[in-house]
């Protein structure tokens, strides 16, 4: 089964409006020939999304958000709602990110809620999962993955798959410069593969592309994903200068 690569750039709490559009402008030329082996994603902080959205209008780049609440409206003081990223022009949402979890303690069912609410809204999740080196060390990476992804999509169907990106990150390799190898790298993602075809079935195992995200960089991308089971990147610090992404995309095209 043929996958397209997709790779995006989580800007996480960087970049504001102008350094938000003045990235943009740097990146757009030239990636129209990057896109056609590989579907581009920028996920910049929710107040950059608008200035973000009007110049991606006519591009080949889509916009994601960070995040997204599981309710539609109401008294819920510092949340976004699905339909107001609809109304900017927002097509991915990133879901389930290891610093969500960790740091803000949002649990495999809270995730699932916020990903079924997406998926009602026509967004597309990016359902990130990961271990952290601790859970490696003692055993438990199967085990986790197996968690996380039993409940991170719990009630999804067959059709809602076919709109959803899973991003494998392992804790240990985000913002360390420690990537994980090509070959744990996919040796994780072969047994992610397995986990979707328990849950959704050989068809959607087959045709779900599964991100890699973790210190990837123009130098390490090519390696990255040249293994069988790794279609794309969400990348954190290597996608906040244009050059750099432009380069680690046209390395893992190449
Ligand atoms: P780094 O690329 O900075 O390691 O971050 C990875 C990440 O968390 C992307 O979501």
């Amino acid at each position: 089964m043929e996958r397209k690569l997709i790779i995006a750039a989580n800007w996480k709490m960087n970049k504001g409006p102008a350094e938000t559009a003045e990235f943009i402008e740097s990146f757009l030329p030239g990636s129209e020939e990057l896109s056609e082996r590989c579907d581009i994603i920028i996920a910049p902080p929710f107040v950059s999304l608008p200035a973000a959205a009007s110049l991606l209008a006519d591009s080949v780049v889509a916009l994601s958000a960070q995040n997204v609440s599981d309710q539609d409206e109401g008294a819920f003081t510092g949340e976004v709602a699905t339909c107001m990223l609809n109304e900017v022009g927002v097509q991915y949402v990133i879901l389930g990110h290891s610093e969500r979890r960790a740091i803000y303690g949002e649990s495999d069912q809270f995730i699932n809620a916020k990903v079924r609410k997406a998926l009602t809204a026509d967004l597309h999740p990016i359902f990130c999962i990961g271990e952290t080196l601790e859970e490696r060390e003692s055993g438990k990476l199967e085990d986790v993955l197996r968690t996380q992804m039993s409940g991170g999509l719990a009630d999804l169907t067959v059709e809602h798959m076919s709109d959803v990106v899973v991003a494998y990150e392992p804790v240990w390799a985000i913002g360390t410069g420690v990537t994980a190898t090509p070959d744990q790298a996919q040796e994780a993602h072969a047994f992610v593969r397995t986990l979707l075809e328990e849950q959704f079935g050989a068809e959607v195992a087959g045709a779900t592309r599964i991100q890699y995200g973790g210190s990837v960089k123009a130098g390490n991308s090519a390696e990255l994903m040249a293994q069988v089971d790794i279609d794309g990147a969400l990348v954190g610090g290597a996608s906040l200068e244009a050059g750099s992404f432009r380069d680690l995309i046209a390395n893992a095209v190449a």
